[in-house]
């Protein structure tokens, strides 16, 4: 985990927040190379399930909802976690988080009685801090699926089943975090609330827990690092009639990765009779009302960006660039998918002390700079920096060599076959859109 958290770092994908104060717990920034990342995989997630759906339409609302939310969905009495102090050094913990009942800290074993902590974050709506001017920062994205189900089925047309999604931040005031953006106190979250008729409900179940796994494989996950787990009955969160979870084998252990719930009809139900609104759906064909049933599939964007970070690490024996002259040395490569490859490209001149080289690659960057997201780097040995754009998963490289000058054509490798062939500089964009989307 260590060597993916300063690879992190060092080529900018994840840095601490707020780092020049030395930090902020369980907060994270996307570095330059980190957002592009994050980005291709929402990217991803929007084409599988709103533009090649025809039964899915997005939404994207605000953080803060109206408080009574939380009273309805039932965050305000059950989103808590159990909470436990040391008497000696005052830690705090989540129980259920503590292997042996002993102090991480100071190795006591002596701790207050557990008590229920909530998680939601606490702020004010307006400039008056009192009890009637409390508001939340949402805990899940979903909560406005349910919320804005007349709006969105009316306005759309939509007929059962269907989906409404969307993807943003959510924020959990964690007592326990650490594993590094695996238990975050502010992520982001893919969510589809999946409305359907009831009695149909555990047939689309079953449909969405191999459409999110496809997913999530289709990225470039290695099938055998997943596995799925299914929640204990006396487990299951209060809305939920069955859970599931995809885990992935992190370097710290298997873990949750993503999750699907059946919420019955525990939602709609709740809102209809907090807000007087009635949630139901008339079914057209067979003259009745219902109050659809729910199944959600919700994915933390943070961790499936972490997991894809874990499987595409690569330690190679060196002599794949010329910087490691013994096998014994090791490269890395970030095997990433390059559908979700933050640079897709790189241009290289040969050696950075000849102009007209320099003037030529610069040319080719600017030509692919429209299509493709690109890096330009001269700096450094041409190995050192094929060494450079493999630990960041750059799919392809370009050289701008000698040759070029006289015959319009450049090198271009590949990553993962290391195969280099030459191509003519009027036919790079073609070739490089025809490679970037081969299976
Ligand atoms: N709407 C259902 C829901 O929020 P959840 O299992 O609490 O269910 C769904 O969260 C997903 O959100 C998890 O599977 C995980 O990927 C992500 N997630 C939850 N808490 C997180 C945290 N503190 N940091 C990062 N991701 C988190």
């Amino acid at each position: 985990m260590q060597k993916i958290v300063s690879l992190c770092k060092r080529r900018g994908f994840i840095f601490q927040s707020s780092e020049i104060y030395g930090g902020v717990e369980a907060l994270w920034d996307y570095g330059p190379l980190g957002s592009l990342l994050k980005n291709n995989i929402k990217q991803e997630w929007l084409k599988a399930f709103v533009q090649n759906r025809e039964d899915v339409v997005l939404i994207d609302t605000p953080i803060i909802m109206h408080p009574k939310t939380w009273e309805a969905s039932g965050h305000l009495k059950n989103f808590a976690d159990p909470l436990i102090e040391c008497k000696n050094c005052h830690s705090r913990f989540r129980e259920d988080h503590l292997i042996k009942k002993e102090c991480p800290n100071c190795g006591k074993k002596d701790f207050t009685p557990s008590k229920q902590f909530n998680l939601m974050f606490k702020t004010f709506l307006g400039p008056v801090e009192d009890e009637s001017h409390i508001a939340y920062l949402r805990p899940e994205t979903a909560q406005s699926m349910f919320t804005d189900f007349n709006l969105a089925r009316e306005s759309m047309r939509l007929k059962i089943p269907f989906g409404i999604a969307q993807i943003g931040r959510s924020f959990r005031n964690e007592i326990t975090t650490g594993n590094f953006i695996f238990r975050s106190r502010e992520f982001e979250q893919a969510e589809i609330e999946y409305f359907v008729k009831p009695g149909e409900d555990e047939k689309f179940f079953e449909e969405w827990v191999d459409a999110w796994e496809k997913f999530i494989i289709g990225l470039g996950i290695k099938k055998e690092n997943l596995r799925r787990y299914e929640h204990k009955k006396e487990a299951l969160s209060h809305y939920s009639k069955r859970t599931i979870d995809i885990e992935y084998k992190y370097p710290f252990g298997w873990s949750e990765l993503t999750g699907i719930a059946n919420r019955t009809n525990y939602d709609l139900s709740q809102y209809s009779k907090f807000s007087g609104k009635e949630l139901i759906y008339f079914d057209e064909e067979t003259k009745t009302k219902y109050i659809p049933f729910v199944i959600e599939p919700s994915l933390g964007i943070d961790r499936l960006l972490l997991a894809l970070l874990c499987d595409a690490y690569q330690e190679v024996k060196g002599g794949r660039t010329e910087t490691t002259k013994s096998v014994k040395e090791i490269e890395v490569v970030l095997k990433l998918d390059k559908k979700i490859a933050p640079i897709k490209v790189a241009v290289l001149p040969l050696v950075r002390n000849k102009p007209e080289l320099v003037k030529k690659a610069k040319e080719v960057y600017q030509l692919l700079k429209p299509h493709f997201i690109c890096q330009y780097d001269e700096v450094g040995s041409i190995g050192r920096r094929y060494r450079r754009i493999d630990e960041i998963g750059c799919p392809f490289a370009i050289t701008v060599d000698f040759e070029t000058l006289e015959k319009e054509d450049v090198t271009l490798r590949d990553r993962d076959t290391m195969k280099q062939e030459r191509v003519k500089i009027k036919d790079l964009v073609k070739v490089l859109k025809e490679k970037l989307e081969e299976k």
